[in-house]
């Protein structure tokens, strides 16, 4: 898609293919306006801030979950997947939203979270009342335990900490990769599969522009029996469809049947995958007879050097070239400690900023972070995202440049992995604080009412009042290098201009630079003109950790 700087909002996104270069701000709807004063975040918080939404030049919002939940997970433990939490709002509200989104050309994808329901979800209710053996349990994965124990059926984790497995009162026990209050579907039922397909149609018939499709690759399961023992499973992350819970290639018959679903719409709608594969095996899930997107997180997984960067940007391009998709990029959200405090974190000496886990962190500002440090990079690298081709996810408050909050009090903190792990994992909730609209106030302009996870002190500096009027706050940057992206062509090409090995430099479409100093000593500027910095310059010289756009 090639934009030219007189598009409008509304034609920039009026293509069926707008999701190809799209700017998609993700809102985590608990902790992004309070509207009601309730200290959770709802709808019409979220459609009195669309103002803010235009100014800052994003191309579409990302919803998570606001569906009615007990939030034993933050929401992704769905109670009714055609519904709207109460505490959020009503389906009127919905509507309204995406009509003020719609109506400054911003378009809407809503968080489908098919790999279980909550366990208050009717089904669920039903089949705990049935009794072993009814058909009411067959759209969940009951078993019994080994003969005459008190064991589970076999001694698999739960991504969250503990047994996969829950008992039931009868004895029986149900499967749940996550939290214990969000029991696995059975996928291999008919009706869970008409069910979601009318879930979806649901959806885009109100108009929705497309899907953001939770754990994507984990809905078919190879449930043989004898259960392998956890100990032989392969890790997650390099199975290559042999494990038996993750990435299996039934997977993706389901969501062929979601693409004819989808391709039924004028414009079709989106689907991106959360599916935390391998980067060869992602390109399934992102073809243009499956979900046609899905999120790479190697660069959110990579530290900040020259060498990792360059690596995912090659590999990834390539691989979208491949398979005529788009390649996404993200550095944070709801799911990981925010950017900003993550590249201020000294260096993981097993390499990589995860301590070897799969996907879920952490334990939040321990030990030390520079914050300054972290800030700069994160700058830094947002801005070479921004030049990237393909789509850019952002997480509410990175562009306030917002750290993440790792002074939260144990009684105050909500992520079932801190529960599960009994502390271990310190869990999510340091990215998911309510973000500070002004720089005092009760809960710092989130609402007339207090706020569901404490915001600290320090929040005030980094809310949007303060950033507002100063040209060189992180907002101001995001600002102008959305409206900048707008402006330039932003085909698929990129053009590497090799350097030195601690420089990343290249040209898009029409001559545009884009060039990172990952060094420690500032280098000199190529001769064009600078369009936007991430950081002060030197003179005609890039500092370290800085990012510059040239024309
Ligand atoms: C996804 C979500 C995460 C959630 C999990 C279970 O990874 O991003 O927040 O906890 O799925 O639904």
């Amino acid at each position: 898609m090639v934009t030219s700087p007189q598009t409008t909002p509304t034609a920039r996104t009026a293509q069926s293919d707008w999701w190809r270069q799209a700017v998609v701000y993700q809102i985590y709807p608990r902790s992004f306006a309070d509207a009601n004063g309730d200290g959770v975040g709802d709808l019409p918080g979220i459609i009195s801030r669309v103002p803010y939404l235009v100014a800052l030049g994003i191309d579409a919002v990302w919803l998570s979950p606001f569906y009615p939940s007990a939030l034993a997970d933050g929401g992704y433990d769905v109670d009714d997947y055609r519904n709207v939490d109460p505490r959020l709002g009503t389906l009127d509200d919905f509507d309204q939203l995406i009509e003020a989104l719609h109506a400054e050309g911003i378009k809407l994808i809503v968080d489908i979270v098919p790999n279980h329901t909550s366990d208050r979800h009717e089904w669920f209710l039903e089949a705990l009342e049935a009794a072993k053996g009814e058909p009411a349990r067959e759209r969940y994965i009951f078993r019994d335990g080994p003969d005459g124990s008190d064991q589970p059926p076999s001694d698999w984790e739960s991504v969250f900490g503990g047994s996969a497995w829950a008992k039931t009162d009868d004895g029986q026990w149900y499967l749940h990769m996550f939290a214990a209050e969000q029991p696995d579907l059975n996928w291999q039922h008919p009706e869970v599969r008409a069910d979601f397909l009318e879930t979806l149609k649901f959806w885009s018939d109100r108009g929705v522009d497309g899907f953001r499709v939770d754990v994507a690759h984990a809905l078919v399961k190879d449930l043989s029996e004898p259960f392998p023992s956890k100990a032989t499973l392969p890790r997650q992350s390099e199975s290559n469809g042999k494990h038996p819970l993750w990435d299996q290639d039934g997977v993706h018959e389901i969501y062929r049947d979601w693409r004819n679903l989808l391709n039924t719409y004028d414009p079709p709608k989106s689907a991106v995958a959360e599916a935390f594969v391998p980067a060869a095996r992602r390109a399934r899930y992102a073809s243009a007879d499956g979900l046609g997107q899905a999120f790479n997180f190697d660069l959110l997984q990579a530290d900040f050097e020259y060498e990792k960067f360059r690596k995912v940007i090659e590999e990834n391009l390539a691989l979208a070239e491949e398979n005529g998709s788009s390649s996404t990029w993200v550095f944070s959200n709801h799911d990981v400690v925010r950017h900003a405090t993550r590249y201020g974190l000294p260096k993981n000496p097993k390499g990589g900023w995860q301590d070897g886990k799969d996907w879920l962190l952490s334990n939040g500002t321990e030990p030390t972070v520079d914050v300054a440090l972290g800030l700069r990079r994160a700058r830094a690298a947002t801005l070479l995202m921004l030049a990237l081709p393909g789509s850019a996810y952002l997480y509410q408050g990175e562009e306030l440049g917002l750290q993440e909050v790792g002074e939260l009090p144990a009684a105050n903190l909500q992520d079932p992995a801190y529960f599960r792990s009994k502390g271990a994992e310190k869990g999510r909730d340091g990215c998911r604080v309510p973000i500070p609209w002004t720089v005092d106030g009760l809960s710092f302009g989130f609402g007339p009412g207090g706020s569901h996870l404490l915001q600290p002190k320090w929040f005030g500096a980094y809310s949007v009042q303060a950033q507002e009027g100063d040209p060189d706050s992180t907002l101001s940057l995001y600002r102008k290098a959305l409206a900048v992206r707008r402006g330039l062509r932003t085909g698929n090409s990129l053009t590497w201009v090799d350097g030195t090995d601690w420089v990343l430099h290249f040209t898009r479409d029409g001559g545009w630079q884009s060039i990172t100093n990952f060094g420690a000593a500032p280098v000199e500027l190529p001769d064009a003109a600078v369009v936007l910095s991430s950081g002060p310059l030197e003179g005609d010289k890039l500092p370290s950790d800085t990012t510059a756009w040239l024309i």
